[in-house]
């Protein structure tokens, strides 16, 4: 029997996610083949292992990583799917489920992620990036040249490019947190300056008036893409309160898109996959506009949500494969490496 450590919770804004998620997957794993160590990182950052009646503080990390013979990862955002656990399982030389460290960080970070999907030629909203600098922010090219700008000087830059409505969002963050549209210079001006307080880097997108779809991702090299499925948030867009607070919101299995669509936005989501060198498993969310059909990229999660009411085990399921096996399969996957 392998031997695995399944570690949730986080130092995260996603650490009350990561718990349902791993409620989940530790109710699910196959018993007969896994001996089963979860491990709960809190809020602060410390290690413990967790029981179903106890709870201890685990003093030695690297001493309990190193008796695991495979680790599975079900956390969300920050210190979880940016890379940086990654890069300790790397150091202790463990495999381990999932994306490793430079597709984690690259996925986790809005902007970089949009420099790569440029570059694989997906097509996606426009885009503008600033980061914020002292009280002044940097307006930063397509091809890095960088401008120190007032906020005004910063609004009238980003209007000559983009469109109302506008998405303002942290760089680097997650459901949803310090994301806000824009109808109107004010508005922008003020969503910069919130959006700052997450992240000194700040993405700047045009609204795109369309359906969100999403198609799972799994393999290394050999990559199968999930159906299509379609979420339809209960508010003006998938905020935090819409994703885990409003039960209106309703996703759609399989989305109600045409068929060509459905296997353009597959082929899409594994070229995104590849393009950021992801391994194991990825949910790649897109828009299709209204009236055109037309299809937007809009970001790659490396870990996403893993409830058994998940997009990312429902897509699969719809696919052919029961959550357990999903399970074991990603075990599989991160063992072949
Ligand atoms: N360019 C856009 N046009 C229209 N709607 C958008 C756009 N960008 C974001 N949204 C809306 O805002 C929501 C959240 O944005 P996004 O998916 O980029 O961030 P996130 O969900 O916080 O990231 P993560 O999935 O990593 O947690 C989307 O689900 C969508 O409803
Ligand atoms: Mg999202």
């Amino acid at each position: 029997m392998k031997k695995i450590g399944v570690i949730f919770g986080g130092m995260s804004t996603e650490n009350e996610v990561s718990k349902l998620s791993a409620a989940s997957v530790l109710r699910n794993l196959d018993k007969e083949k896994y001996e089963i160590y979860p491990i709960y990182i809190d809020k602060e950052g410390f290690w413990f292992t967790e029981t179903e009646d106890s709870k201890e503080l685990i003093s030695n990390i690297v001493e309990y990583l190193n008796k695991l013979d495979v680790i599975f990862p079900v956390l969300h955002g920050l210190y979880g799917e940016d890379g940086t656990i990654q890069g300790l399982f790397e150091l202790l030389k463990k495999p381990y489920v999932g994306c490793k460290v430079l597709a984690s960080s690259i996925g986790m970070d809005k902007v970089y992620t949009k420099i790569i999907f440029d570059k694989a030629g997906l097509n996606q909203a426009e885009y503008e990036y600033v980061r914020k600098y002292n009280e002044k922010y940097i307006y930063v090219d397509k091809n890095f040249n960088e401008t120190i700008l007032g906020i005004e000087e910063i609004i009238n830059k980003i209007t000559e490019n983009l469109k109302f409505p506008m998405f303002i969002k942290p760089s680097n963050s997650g459901s949803s947190v310090g994301i806000n549209k824009a109808e109107d210079k004010e508005e922008l001006k003020k969503y910069i300056e919130y959006a700052s307080r997450f992240d000194k880097k700040i993405l700047i997108e045009e609204g795109i008036d369309g359906q969100e779809v999403e198609c799972a991702v799994l393999g290394n090299e050999e990559v199968i893409a999930s159906p299509v499925g379609e979420i339809k948030p209960a508010e003006e867009f998938y905020s935090y309160d819409a994703k885990y607070n409003n039960s209106k919101s309703q996703t759609l299995i399989p989305a109600n898109i045409p068929d060509e669509i459905s296997s353009e936005i597959q082929k899409q989501a594994i070229k995104a996959f590849k393009a950021i060198s992801g391994s194991g498993l990825s949910r790649v969310d897109f828009f299709v506009e209204k009236e055109t059909n037309k299809i937007y990229i809009n970001e790659i999660n490396t870990l996403p949500g893993f409830t058994n009411i998940s997009m990312y085990p429902k897509l699969f399921e719809e696919y052919g494969i029961e959550y357990k096996e999903l399970l074991t399969k990603l075990i599989e996957l991160a063992l072949s490496e």
